[in-house]
């Protein structure tokens, strides 16, 4: 009996590491997920290459660029002197709540809380389809 107990505990540690690979391919963001979650970006921005500004500019290999730095869209004083390259971790705080990363943005838009929300909508920017 002892012995079954023992077996059936390893057998559950196995599963929660198991459980735990999926955690972190989570962190790593998933783009399908991710393209559901642009539907709350989608009204302002576009993401595929050589489509217009919205409201917001063209998304459209922004993940590795600079700020503001898509043709044609005026983007606010604030962000034209932020100097910041957007990557994982750039993103990942804009994301958060933008105005808290550029105080006077002109993204009107409070932020996705939820972390595996942001890494899947950055899986999706670097991966659109
Ligand atoms: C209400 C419209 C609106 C919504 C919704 C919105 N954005 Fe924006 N976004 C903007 C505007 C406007 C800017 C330009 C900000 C500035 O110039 O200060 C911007 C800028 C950005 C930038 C910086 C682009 C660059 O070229 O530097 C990123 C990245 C971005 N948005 C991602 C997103 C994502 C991802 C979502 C959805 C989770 C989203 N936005 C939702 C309007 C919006």
């Amino acid at each position: 009996m002892k012995k079954m107990m023992g077996a059936m505990i390893v057998a559950g540690l196995a599963a929660s590491a198991l459980a735990g690979g999926t955690a972190f391919a989570q962190a790593k963001g998933d783009p399908v997920a991710g393209k559901k979650i642009f539907m709350r970006c989608i009204a302002c921005h576009a993401v595929q290459p050589g489509a217009g500004a919205k409201m917001g500019p063209n998304l459209a290999g922004v993940v590795g660029r600079k700020a503001a730095a898509a043709p044609g869209f005026k983007y606010s004083a604030a962000m034209q002197k932020a100097k910041i390259k957007w990557d994982d971790a750039t993103l990942d705080k804009w994301l958060t709540r933008p105005a808290a990363v550029v105080p006077g943005t002109s993204m009107a838009f409070a932020g996705l809380p939820n972390a595996a929300d942001r890494a899947n909508v950055i899986a999706y920017l670097k991966k659109p389809n």
